[in-house]
C-alpha cells in the first residue's frame, strides 16, 4: 500500500501528536512504502495570481496554459497528484485555537483540485477520492466530547473537506492532552483506536 503522511508537529519532541503518529507508524504490520510530508521543512505553497488564472483557466476553463502558467501552479500539482496516488493518506497535527493549524489548510488548499481530486457533472460535484482511506490523527487540550463537540472544529471542517473529496473509508484518531491526570488513558484510548484501524484496513 502507498501511504502518504502529511505531519506538522511543531512541538518536535514533546509533541503529544508525534507520540500517536510513532505508535501508528510502529504497528502497521505489512510492507507499505511510505512517504512523508514534513510541512515544517516543506512549507506548502499558496496561490499567487499567476498559479490562481492557471488552475481556473486550466482545471475549469479546459484551457491551455503557457509555460510560465504551468510552472507557477506545478507545485500545487505535484502535491495534488501525490496526494491523489496515494492508498492511505495519514494527517497528523495539534489543533490550534479550536481548528486545524492554517498550514494544514494551506496543503489542502494545494491539493484539493478539479479534474485532479473532484469533478463537477451538470453542475454537481463528485469527489475522486473514494478508493483511498484516510486517517486523521490530531490532539487538542480539551475533550472536545457531548455538548462541546461543536466547538471541535478541526473535525468539522476535515469531515466536509473529506466527504467533498469523496472519502468513504475515512479515521479520526483524537486524544485529548490537556489534563495530566487523564492525559494517559487519553492517549492509551487513542492507541487502541488505532490499533483497531489497523486491524480493520489490515495495514
Ligand atoms: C497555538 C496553540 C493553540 C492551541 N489551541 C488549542 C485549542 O483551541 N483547543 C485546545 O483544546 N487545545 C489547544 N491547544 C493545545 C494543543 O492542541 C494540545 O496541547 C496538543 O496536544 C498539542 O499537540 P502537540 O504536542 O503535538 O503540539 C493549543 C496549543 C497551541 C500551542
Amino acid at each position: 500500500m502507498k501511504i502518504l503522511i502529511v505531519k506538522y508537529l511543531p512541538s518536535g519532541n514533546d509533541s503529544n501528536t508525534a507520540e500517536l503518529l510513532d505508535y501508528f507508524k510502529l504497528r502497521i504490520k505489512k510492507f507499505h512504502s511510505i512517504e512523508e510530508i514534513d510541512l515544517l521543512e516543506n512549507q506548502p505553497p499558496i496561490h499567487n495570481q499567476l498559479s490562481m488564472i492557471a488552475y481556473k483557466n486550466r482545471n475549469f476553463g479546459g484551457k491551455e496554459l503557457t509555460d510560465e502558467q504551468k510552472k507557477a501552479i506545478e507545485p500545487m500539482d505535484k502535491l495534488s497528484l501525490q496526494f491523489k496516488n496515494a492508498d492511505l493518506i495519514v494527517f497528523a497535527y495539534p489543533m490550534h485555537n479550536f481548528s486545524i493549524p492554517g498550514i494544514i489548510k494551506t496543503y489542502l488548499d494545494a491539493v484539493i483540485q478539479k479534474t485532479i481530486l473532484f469533478k463537477t457533472i451538470n453542475n454537481e460535484s463528485k469527489g475522486l477520492m473514494g478508493k483511498s482511506k484516510f486517517i486523521n490523527i490530531y490532539t487538542s487540550m480539551g475533550a472536545y466530547d457531548r455538548e462541546y463537540g461543536f466547538m471541535d472544529n478541526a473535525k468539522v471542517v476535515m469531515k466536509i473537506e473529506l466527504d467533498f473529496m469523496g472519502f468513504v473509508d475515512y479515521e479520526f484518531v483524537h486524544a485529548s492532552t490537556g489534563n495530566a491526570v487523564t492525559r494517559k488513558i487519553h492517549i492509551a484510548n487513542a492507541q487502541k483506536i488505532i490499533d483497531g484501524i489497523i486491524q480493520k484496513w489490515n495495514l
